[in-house]
């Protein structure tokens, strides 16, 4: 790898909507602002952030593959599909490096079945309820697993 670590951040589907989707829940910032604000905290860092939204979960799949060996990091919110796909837990689980899993909205205090965490059982680590934010410390996390020397995925 040259040039400045690379972390890779990908949405699922519906995050498009940031912005106009349930803004009570998920704020008024839109998908531009998110990016915005990744940028901003990656150069803080000194690090530069590759993002995806995607709402098709093979290509979340294919993604995640791509950046596999090539990201000092991954930082996902798979959204609908963190509930139910065993493609996207399988692919982040074969990523060669420290993956954290973010949400938004705290997902525990939802309903039951956003309480089944699918894809958060192949994450290192796991940042919900924070806004925007939780994808600015997931990035320090898995930055920091990175520099530790990323451990195995759990699961
Ligand atoms: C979400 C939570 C998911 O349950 C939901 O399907 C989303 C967004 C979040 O960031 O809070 O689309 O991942």
């Amino acid at each position: 790898m040259t040039g400045a670590p690379v972390v890779t951040v990908i949405n699922g589907p519906n995050l498009s909507l940031l912005g106009t989707r349930e803004p009570d829940r998920y704020g008024s910032g839109t998908e531009a602002d998110l990016r915005a604000a990744l940028d901003a905290h990656a150069e803080r860092r000194g690090i530069r952030i590759e993002f995806l939204q995607s709402d098709v979960e093979g290509e979340i799949v294919r993604a995640v593959g791509a950046s596999s060996g090539r990201s000092a990091g991954l930082v996902i919110n798979p959204a609908g599909y963190s509930h139910t796909s065993v493609a996207i837990m399988d692919a982040m689980q074969a990523f060669r490096g420290p993956v954290a899993e973010v949400h938004i909205s705290q997902v525990l205090a939802r309903e039951s079945f956003r309480r089944r965490l699918l894809t958060a059982r192949a994450a290192d680590a796991f940042v919900a309820g924070a806004g925007f934010g939780s994808y600015l410390h997931a990035i320090d996390i898995v930055m920091e697993l990175a520099s530790d020397g990323a451990a195995p995925h759990p699961g």
